[in-house]
């Protein structure tokens, strides 16, 4: 059921890949509480199609961009705010990528160029965005940024590779431009650290389904699902939340404070 939160606003929505992805749920979500979007991936991503048709249902125009190209992100803004009809209210970062992990190399033995890529792609691109936004005056005042992250940015998940040091750069500059952005615009920017979820990224990591049931079992309200993740995201763009930035806020039905649970050392 719908309290349209959103009533009004406009939004950016990066990332919608497929169905299981997370910002295609809140892109659904958004729009059902009353928001106006368009949407963007990379354009290899949207050669499979999909994108396309969630724009359709939605209503939202669906706009191409490399999320590591300025050019890309000006062009992305320009085309927005022309089909949004101004300035807009939100964007959601959901954007993660690692050749090293794609390619199966262990954390002992990375290879750097692709490690550069990982940070370009996983978090500088981050950076890009909200620098492009602010110099293009994107953001309206009061206007809240979102970027999706992991715990292995504090703790050490040893199959998590790379995207750890990506996350915690990912968190760091959601802290740092949060600063800036709030300053001087009064927009907000947080990140959401999300329980794994099983997505085309999610299950690209090496052990994912033993990570999935560990967190499971651990978090005395289970995983939170990608849905619940949405419903998140849309509070966290409405101005119920307009006092919360620079945080790195845990989604994860409590996995983040728990030390043991009794229930994993039984296996039941
Ligand atoms: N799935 C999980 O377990 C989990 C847990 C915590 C956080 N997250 C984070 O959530 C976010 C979304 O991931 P997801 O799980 O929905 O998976 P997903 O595979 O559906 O989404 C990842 C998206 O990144 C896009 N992308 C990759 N390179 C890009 C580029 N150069 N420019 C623009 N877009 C690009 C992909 O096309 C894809 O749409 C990621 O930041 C991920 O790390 C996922």
């Amino acid at each position: 059921m719908s309290a349209s939160i959103l009533k009004g606003k406009k939004g950016i929505i990066f990332g919608a890949l497929d169905s299981q992805s997370i910002a295609w749920k809140v892109a659904e979500k958004c729009v059902d509480e009353g928001a106006k979007i368009t949407l963007t991936n990379a354009p290899v991503a949207l050669r499979m199609g999909e994108l396309q048709k969630l724009g359709e249902k939605l209503g939202a125009e669906v706009i191409p961009a490399d999320a590591t190209s300025i050019e890309d992100l000006t062009q992305l803004f320009e085309k927005s705010m022309s089909s949004l009809g101004g300035q807009v209210d939100f964007v959601l970062h959901s954007i993660g990528m690692s050749l090293n992990v794609r390619k199966g190399k262990d954390y002992t033995d990375l290879n750097y160029d692709w490690m550069q890529k990982t940070f370009d792609i996983s978090a500088i691109s981050f950076h890009k965005l909200m620098q492009t936004a602010l110099k293009m005056d994107l953001m309206a005042e009061g206007g809240s940024i979102l970027a999706l992250s992991y715990i292995a940015a504090q703790r050490v998940f040893p199959d998590y590779n790379e995207m750890a040091e990506a996350k915690a750069l990912l968190e760091s500059i959601a802290r740092s431009f949060g600063y800036h952005f709030g300053v001087r615009k009064k927009v907000r920017v947080n990140t959401i650290s999300q329980s794994p979820t099983v997505t085309t990224a999610g299950s690209g990591v090496k052990g994912f389904g033993e990570f999935f049931d560990y967190a499971e079992k651990m978090s005395p309200l289970g995983n939170a699902s990608a849905e619940s993740c949405a419903d998140f995201c849309t509070m966290m763009f409405s101005d119920y939340t307009r006092m919360i930035t620079m945080q790195n806020l845990y989604h994860d039905g409590g996995f983040s404070n728990m030390g043991l649970n009794p229930i994993v050392l039984k296996g039941s």
